[in-house]
């Protein structure tokens, strides 16, 4: 299922500042070189993801879930001058392309790559984050959340990604699917969870921002 109609979509795009052309180049050698390229964030979401993040100025900011590193350079470009990003990804034969762009992109000073499995990783970095944005294997959102929560400093915010998966959170869920069971299950914990404030996007596949009371 679409979310956004595609020439809505379209239309909001061209009209909305365009990634820069390091990050188009990286959209396009994901394509050529890289299975499952879909698993890229959209333009249009990734000029929100840098909106949100020159809104919050973040300090300290930590993603899980790198890929090719297309929304990590987009975040790292729009950090303050005093900002820092951690970004965690399992895939280790995605390590020299990640860097390879980082280095391009001219954000490596801003940046830290962790090869390995977030649940561990995540413990080997040390700091409150300001800012965190999951977009990484969708049985262990509600585990992410959990792990992170504590590490987030008041005022922060929480941005995951493919929250409305497809559409399938609206349809009845298979017991199979432990997917989109795990991604219902995140954001009914976040809606019960007084401790923020949140609101579902429907762009793309679904942003969820969570902001820490
Ligand atoms: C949707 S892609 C990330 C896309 C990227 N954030 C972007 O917008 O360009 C998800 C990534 O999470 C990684 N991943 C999956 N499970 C993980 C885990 N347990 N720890 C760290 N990374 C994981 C995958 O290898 C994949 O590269």
């Amino acid at each position: 299922m679409k979310i956004v109609n595609p020439k809505i979509e379209e239309y909001s795009q061209a009209h909305s500042q365009a990634p820069n052309l390091v990050l188009q180049e990286l959209e396009r050698q994901t394509h050529v070189t890289r299975l499952m390229p879909q698993m890229l964030s959209g333009a249009l979401q990734i000029s929100l993801l840098q909106m949100l993040v020159r809104l919050q100025e973040p300090k300290l900011a930590i993603e899980i879930g790198t890929f090719t590193g297309y929304s990590a350079i987009a975040m790292a470009e729009a950090l303050p001058d005093d900002g820092f990003l951690h970004t965690i990804e399992i895939n280790e034969e995605l390590e020299s392309m990640i860097l390879q762009y980082f280095r391009k992109a001219n954000v490596s000073q801003k940046i830290e790559l962790h090869i390995g499995d977030a649940q561990e990783k995540i413990n080997d970095i040390k700091g409150n984050f300001d800012l965190a944005f999951i977009d990484a294997d969708k049985e262990n959102y509600p585990l992410y959340y959990k792990m992170l929560l504590p590490r987030m400093k008041k005022g922060g915010i929480i941005i995951a990604d493919n929250v409305l998966w497809g559409g399938k959170v609206v349809e009845p869920i298979k017991a199979s699917d432990r997917q989109t069971q795990a991604i219902d299950e995140f954001n009914k914990m976040v809606l019960a969870d007084d401790t923020v404030e949140n609101v579902v996007i429907p762009i793309r596949d679904g942003l969820n921002v969570i902001r820490i009371k």
